[in-house]
């Protein structure tokens, strides 16, 4: 017995020198003391021995296992360190290498364009609305008095979800959305993408975006408007240009228009503008004074109140104001076309 604790302690010892990680700590303890260790089977075999032999043998073998353990624990303790520093001495990190650059980035144009419109009219006092992409044609058609059929929904030929659902053609239906929850005065712009069944080139993309404008208290009457948009375009272009107003027709608007502002590069001295294609001005949005009809089906009282609503395209306004040829080069991601624009 005595012999055979000696040889488990001299064999353990030499393979504890040779242990070099924590697994093979753990094997060398399960070799030792696990179910099927030396120990184990040795305490098992105090059954053999007679009862006068067992205590002594016992007391021994418990001895030599607790001198096991003892070494087991230096060695851990010592395996545990080393293997603190390795961890250590790879997470080391070499403040002299030179930093990996991340570049910076900037804002995309449409978004530069988008920001500067809502300052121009927060500072005016409008607020921020903001509706759904995917719209009702009872807020995208109907209550802004184009009812089914009516010939102004062919020009907006449409993505339908299904009966009653489309996307957006136009930021307008905001408007029915706010008329119908909030009571005047109203004053709000409504920034937005915008979806329509257009084939791409240089001026048109199925997926745009537009921004719509809203005012509706007692007493407001075209003028507000005219200084309004007036306001937004010397904001925008520059102080020295002039807007004009040109009659049109919108269905949710009465009288309505269209606006131009004066070229901002050649104020129409040159033939051969490169912005406004020497015609003097171009066209930035569409507006008019709310249609009594519109004010009606959404709730508000015609004879109390009047308002007045305007929606541009941001990609109009943003390919004009940086004199941007095609329309496309805003949506092909080159990083290279898409930085020039940040601080313009
Ligand atoms: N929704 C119109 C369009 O997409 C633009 C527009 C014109 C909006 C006149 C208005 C407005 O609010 O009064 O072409």
């Amino acid at each position: 017995m005595k012999e055979k604790l000696d040889n488990i302690i001299k064999n353990a010892q030499a393979e504890l020198s040779k242990a070099e990680n924590t697994k093979e700590l753990n094997d060398i303890r399960q070799q030792n003391l696990g179910k099927k260790g030396a120990f184990t089977e040795l305490l098992k075999s105090l059954g053999s021995l007679s009862p006068d032999e067992r205590p002594q043998a016992g007391k021994i073998i418990n001895e030599a296992r607790m001198m096991f353990e003892n070494m087991l624990t230096e060695q851990e303790k010592k395996i545990k360190s080393l293997e603190k520093q390795i961890k250590l001495s790879l997470e080391t990190i070499d403040v002299t290498l030179p930093g990996e650059k991340s570049s910076i980035g900037s804002a995309h144009p449409l978004s530069l364009v988008r920001d500067e419109i809502e300052n121009i009219f927060i500072a005016m006092g409008f607020e921020i609305a903001e509706g759904p992409e995917i719209e009702l044609d009872h807020f995208n058609f109907e209550l802004l008095n184009v009812p089914k059929g009516h010939p102004a929904r062919d020009m907006q030929d449409s993505f339908y979800v299904d009966e009653t659902r489309l996307l957006r053609t136009h930021t307008s239906p905001v408007q029915a959305r706010v008329m119908t929850t909030q009571k005047p005065p109203i004053r709000i712009i409504c920034p937005g993408r915008v979806y329509r069944f257009d084939e791409v080139d240089a001026t048109h993309s199925p997926v745009f975006h537009q921004c719509e404008g809203l005012v509706v208290d007692r007493g407001i009457n075209m003028a507000h408007l005219r200084g309004t948009i007036d306001v937004f375009a010397k904001r925008m272009y520059g102080s020295k240009v002039k807007t004009r107003f040109r009659p049109s027709f919108f269905p949710f608007t009465e009288p309505s228009a269209e606006v131009d502002v004066s070229c901002y590069l050649c104020g129409g001295e040159d033939k051969n503008c490169r912005v406004c294609k020497g015609s003097g001005w171009i066209e930035i949005l569409g507006c008019g004074m709310v249609n009594p009809n519109v004010l009606k089906m959404c709730g508000i009282d015609p004879d109390i109140y009047s308002g007045f609503a305007f929606g541009m395209g941001i990609d109009r306004i943003t390919t004009s104001r940086y004199t941007i040829s095609d329309l496309r080069t805003l949506f092909e991601n080159d990083m290279r076309f898409l930085k020039q624009f940040q601080g313009l």
